[in-house]
């Protein structure tokens, strides 16, 4: 039905229109990226007209109300518009970063946070976010790392479907639901050294085995948009990729959603030193099959004069068109334009309480406790005394990560009242900053991205004052990291250590009272060796959004016992990046008794908390890994089993990862792949037995002969709670 309406309205279609509904222009407010110079009453001309198809940053019922209004009353045409926001973890509930509740490794939570954040979005007039952020992401460099769900290809892909259908639901028809973008179509998070809108240069089976698979998955769930990236790939850039777009995407996947490009990246293409100029690169991104320009102005310039040259073809113009028209009928803006602008709705499902309490479930269940060698944690509630330092510890703002969409500034619990709201009169709670982080330069209504941020950390004079409350102190919590505007989109740092007198103050303080507990805030994973080598108990808790102070003391105290794991390794050294889990072995591994393999001679080759890795107040112990059949066929199927006991004194979840390797490929396999996992609770003393299937959607991989298939060898088989879970067995497969 859908299909027929699309064409009726394209049949009726002049090519101004055509070329209108290709065009995405920002709204005033919260430009994300460079703004332009054409100003609002540029804009409000060619709303009038019916010659913009999408707007994006506008939010609220009102103004989007005022500026559907005006396509409804001027154009000649009446197609709505449909309004885009970067809703990345949260509308104005904010949850925590992406990287952040990936660790919780819980797809259903996952799920349930974008669900909540659509829920928000929708009932604030708007129907499209740009997430998720499917990008395998390896390098800790890059500020985007925070908005990927990390290293893994696999956990990628099923924390990407969780997000989609959160956000997507089964029908986007729905009121509470919203269209899902995956993003950035590709290779993005591949930067070369983490700089941000690098050169990538991967070859066609990284392309094929790493890179693409995430996006495979989400077209499967149905994701309605992708978008395409800043970066170049092996020479072309993404905007312009023909085999990416037209091949991969619209042709082997026959997906027929729409391609959104990233802002201003048809334009930059003349940056690239790809296009000539602003009409070639119109050209080239749409013969590529990039239906909708953000921002470059190019399309709706150009695009005529193309079509009139022979450059584009009328055909590849109206699948375009008709890719937007699809969305705005599948959200059901045609049928109500302003359907999704109710006042009401505004005032009552946003920021509730109940958002907030799942805010604070998503929260706890993020939290990775790194270390705790001495016990130290969880604490007792009834503990006399404790210091609560450093410049994170009463920021009510950080916690709130960057790509907060509508936050309100300084609204999180911060760490300090979380503890306070934790504890009654008896225990006497400290306070003191420390050392200042940053001063926070991104106010309400500024635009982050012109407002590059100064590093330096200054001494507020009060490492003395923080190591007197210290000493009087029965435990420090310090809390330390990063700003919220460390990462996020620019914000590469060569520098993944603590910036400023952090370090010294954790020193200073560390010197006066052993028991610290490191609560960590941070958007990347960090250079954290002296403090795993000093520090007894680490806790990481990323930027965990609204409830964050609720959220840390509910690990801190043992109301939760926590569960997460990293998503993504954390090295010993800058100087190690890209790290990451399944490399390759190469001719020459790891061999730290002889000068030459492959490695470091001043480090270890290794994390120095690995991929998978996050501990618990309890303990978990595996045993009796089996399987029901050690050689199978390429088509056939064995089950892979292990038991889990619970071996401490309580409850506590645990995430069972299966790793396995292929031994010989017809290109070379990595070391180690994750290719399932399951998060269970299991009690205190009890074991369970888990089971994984395994099969040729576990083992095929895109080959040598450049299909996705199964290779006949031996195979080792890992089941454990990291990825250097070290109890293996080996199975054949035959042809
Ligand atoms: O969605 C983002 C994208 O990820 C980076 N550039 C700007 C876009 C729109 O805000």
């Amino acid at each position: 039905e859908i299909e027929n309406r699309v064409d009726s309205v394209l049949s009726l279609m002049h090519l101004n229109e055509k070329i209108g509904q290709l065009v995405q222009y920002s709204g005033k407010w919260n430009a994300t990226g460079p703004s332009s110079t054409n100003g609002d009453q540029y804009k409000l001309e060619k709303l009038k007209k019916g010659e913009v198809g999408s707007m994006l940053n506008i939010s609220s019922v009102a103004s989007i109300r005022e500026t559907q209004k005006i396509v409804m009353e001027h154009s000649r045409l009446k197609i709505p518009l449909v309004f885009a926001y970067d809703v990345i973890h949260g509308y104005k509930t904010i949850f925590p970063i992406p990287l952040g509740e990936s660790a919780s490794w819980d797809l259903d939570i996952i799920k349930k946070s974008a669900m909540i954040a659509a829920k928000e979005t929708a009932a604030s007039g708007i129907q499209w976010t740009f997430a998720p952020m499917i990008d395998v992401s390896r390098d800790a460099r890059w500020g985007r790392i925070m908005e990927g769900a990390g290293e893994d290809t696999y956990l990628n892909s099923v924390i990407g479907v969780a997000r989609i259908k959160g956000f997507q639901g089964d029908d986007l028809a729905l009121p509470h639901t919203i269209a899902a973008c995956a993003k950035h179509f590709a290779g993005y998070g591949l930067g070369e050294s983490g700089k941000d809108y690098n050169t990538v240069n991967i070859g066609e089976h990284e392309l094929h085995n790493v890179v693409l698979p995430p996006f495979k998955a989400a077209t499967d769930a149905g994701v309605a948009t992708v978008m395409n990236a800043f970066n170049e790939i092996d020479g072309i850039p993404a905007t312009a990729n023909k085999m990416l777009q037209r091949d991969i995407l619209k042709g082997d996947w026959n997906w027929n959603g729409l391609v959104v490009s990233d802002w201003g990246s048809i334009g930059e293409m003349k940056a690239h030193g790809f296009a000539k100029d602003k009409k070639h690169a119109a050209e080239l991104a749409l013969n590529a099959g990039s239906d909708m320009d953000m921002e470059s102005y190019a399309y709706e310039a150009h695009l005529a004069d193309l079509l009139q040259e022979h450059k584009i073809t009328i055909e590849q113009l109206d699948d375009a068109v008709k890719r937007v028209l699809r969305l705005k009928f599948q959200l059901g803006l045609f049928d109500d334009p302003y359907k999704y602008c109710d006042v009401d709705r505004e005032k009552n499902e946003v920021y509730t309480k109940e958002n907030l309490e799942v805010s604070r479930d998503v929260a706890k269940k993020s939290i990775v406790l790194l270390k705790n060698e001495t016990k130290l944690l969880p604490l007792s509630k009834t503990i006399k005394s404790i210091a609560v330092i450093g410049p994170l510890a009463d920021s009510k703002d950080t916690p709130l990560g960057n790509w907060r969409a509508k936050g309100t500034y300084n609204s999180a619990v911060s760490l300090l009242e979380g503890v306070k709201n934790s504890l009654d009169k008896n225990t006497k709670v400290y306070y003191e900053k420390g050392v200042d982080l940053t001063i926070p330069t991104v106010k309400p209504g500024d635009n982050q991205f012109l407002h590059p941020l100064e590093f330096n950390t200054t001494d507020v004079s009060g490492i003395s004052v923080a190591v007197e409350v210290a000493k009087k102190s029965e435990v420090v919590l310090l809390a330390i990291g990063e700003n919220a505007y460390q990462t996020g989109e620019g914000r590469s740092q060569t520098n993944i250590g603590f910036l400023g007198k952090q370090q010294e103050l954790l020193e200073a303080v560390y010197n006066v009272n052993k028991n610290v507990v490191i609560v960590l805030m941070n958007g990347r994973p960090m250079d954290l060796s002296w403090s795993a080598d000093n520090i007894p108990s680490i806790l990481e808790c990323w930027f965990l959004g609204s409830e964050s102070g609720n959220a840390i003391s509910d690990v801190l105290f043992g109301d939760y016992n926590p569960s997460g794991k990293l998503p993504v390794s954390f090295p010993r050294h800058v100087g190690q990046e890209p790290l990451y889990y399944n490399q390759k072995n190469t001719g020459r591994p790891y061999n730290r008794s002889h000068v030459t393999y492959s490695g470091y001679r001043d480090s270890p080759k290794s994390a120095l908390y690995p991929f998978g890795f996050g501990l618990s107040y309890t303990t978990f112990e595996y045993n009796n890994l089996k399987l029901d059949q050690t050689t199978i066929t390429k088509t056939g199927e064995l089950n892979a089993s292990v038991d889990v006991t619970n071996s401490g004194q309580i409850d506590g979840e645990e995430v069972i990862q299966l790793y396995i390797r292929d031994l010989v490929g017809s290109i070379t396999r990595p070391v180690k792949e994750l290719k399932g996992f399951k998060k269970i609770m299991i009690k205190a003393g009890e074991t369970q037995t888990i089971t994984f299937k395994i099969n040729a959607e576990t083992l095929q991989f895109y080959t040598a002969n450049k299909i996705w298939e199964v290779e006949p060898g031996a195979f080792n088989i890992w089941i454990g709670g990291s990825s250097i879970a070290d109890l293996k067995t080996k199975f054949e497969v035959t042809e």
